[in-house]
């Protein structure tokens, strides 16, 4: 029972983790930073080193900046939170250090942004085609449609706000889970990573909802 909890006693009572973060923008940055105040150690990656030191140093000493293969390496769990057109550079480079860790996927594709892979993901559905870009990696897709600004609030009236995720390895949903929850949302499975693909802006899920609306709304898709 860790919900009456500050945000700072959660992770010290659930254990900490390490978690590595390639792409600090909006959604990493946020993210990142609540974990880092729920007592988790984080690093932050993008391609701009001098960003993520930044970015880390605002946050203390449970806090630091590396190169996308030094949090790689680091992180016990990893969240990629890139644009959808980076997502095929990420896979390659990380190859080796993402195969069998796991790996939260907060990363959405858009034509308009992200050119013809997010064509391909779109058709193939994004848990699924996440999978294949990363492949070896225990994929969780999360915090895919709600917005950046709010990620950093869920604490404040923790599990009021479900968190719909995605899956496939039962232990990679249990690790996320946890994560999920230290941050005041409550996860919501909604099945494996085939459906993933309604875990986008745009579909009935997408916005913030009851843990008990998002399972009224999985009951309707299909
Ligand atoms: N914004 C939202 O409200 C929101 C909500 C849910 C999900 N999402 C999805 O989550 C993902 C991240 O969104 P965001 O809004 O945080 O984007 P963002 O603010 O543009 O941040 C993207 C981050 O990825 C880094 N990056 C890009 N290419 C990279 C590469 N090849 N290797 C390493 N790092 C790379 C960027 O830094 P550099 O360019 O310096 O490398 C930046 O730190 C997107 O797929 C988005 O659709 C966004």
């Amino acid at each position: 029972m860790l919900e009456g909890l500050p945000l700072t006693a959660r992770a010290a009572n659930a254990g900490k983790m390490k978690i590595g973060i390639v792409g600090s923008g909006r959604v990493g940055g946020a993210l990142g930073g609540v974990w880092v105040k729920a007592g988790h150690e984080v690093m932050f990656s993008s391609r701009h080193l001098e960003h993520d030191k930044t970015l880390a140093a605002r946050l203390g000493a449970n806090a630091r900046g590396g190169t996308p293969r030094e949090a790689a390496a680091f992180g016990e769990v990893l969240m990629i939170s890139v644009p959808y057109g980076s997502l095929p550079a990420v896979g390659k480079d990380l190859a080796a250090l993402i195969k069998g860790k796991v790996v939260i996927d907060t990363c959405n594709p858009f034509v308009s942004r992200d050119g013809d892979i997010a064509a391909w993901a779109r058709q193939k559905g994004a848990g699924l085609a996440s999978a294949e870009l990363l492949p070896g990696a225990r994929i969780v897709r999360a915090f895919n449609a709600i917005g950046a600004a709010r990620m950093g609030a869920a604490h404040e009236d923790p599990g009021r706000i479900g968190m719909p995720i995605a899956g496939d390895d039962a232990q990679a949903i249990e690790v996320a889970s946890r994560l999920i929850r230290d941050i005041g949302y409550e996860p919501v499975l909604i099945g494996g990573l085939a459906m993933g693909k309604y875990l986008m802006p745009g579909t009935p899920l997408s916005g913030e909802h009851t843990p008990e609306e998002i399972r009224e709304i999985v009951a309707t898709l299909n």
